[in-house]
């Protein structure tokens, strides 16, 4: 619901700044960009909460225990702030279940969902890449 809102948010304020633009000056742009800076923690790719925006083409993908080990583990290791456990097949299903599967997961994890950071705090993260390190985490 909170993360709706922040969406909700996320979008009227793009679509508020996209449409007075033409007739702003820079400091108006300045000011109207600094939300959007807010919702976006993680600064990279607001525009793109479609999915599929392509993030992290180019540059050597990274392996999913290497996302999971730099990222991840802080929390998912000892369920830290109620994170479903790695490995934790009966935690990790049920949340696929409630989400939608697998992309539904990596949706949450993107945008972040209650105490779970955006992107588990790997910014520069690819959508395939987070896609990995759920994958390898939850068995699914
Ligand atoms: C700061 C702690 C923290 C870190 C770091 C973290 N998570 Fe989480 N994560 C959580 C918590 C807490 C939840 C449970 C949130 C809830 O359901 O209230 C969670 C839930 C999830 C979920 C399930 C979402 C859902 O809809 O139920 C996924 C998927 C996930 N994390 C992926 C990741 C990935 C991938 C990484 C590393 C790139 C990561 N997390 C790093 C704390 C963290």
């Amino acid at each position: 619901m909170d993360l709706t809102n922040k969406i909700l948010a996320a979008t009227a304020v793009l679509a508020f700044w996209a449409f007075g633009a033409q007739a702003a000056t820079n400091d108006d742009i300045a000011k109207r960009l600094e939300p959007v800076g807010q919702v976006c923690i993680q600064g990279k790719e607001c525009a793109g909460m479609n999915v599929t925006a392509s993030a992290g083409a180019g540059g050597g993908a990274k392996s999913p225990d290497d996302v999971i080990a730099k990222h991840c583990t802080a929390c998912h290791s000892t369920g830290l702030l109620g994170a479903p456990k790695i490995g934790d097949g009966a935690d990790w299903g049920k949340r696929a279940k409630e989400q939608g599967g697998l992309d539904g997961l990596l949706a949450k994890a993107i945008t972040g969902i209650n105490a779970m950071p955006p992107k588990g705090t790997c910014g520069d993260c690819s959508d395939d890449e987070l896609k990995g390190a759920i994958k390898k985490m939850s068995g699914l």
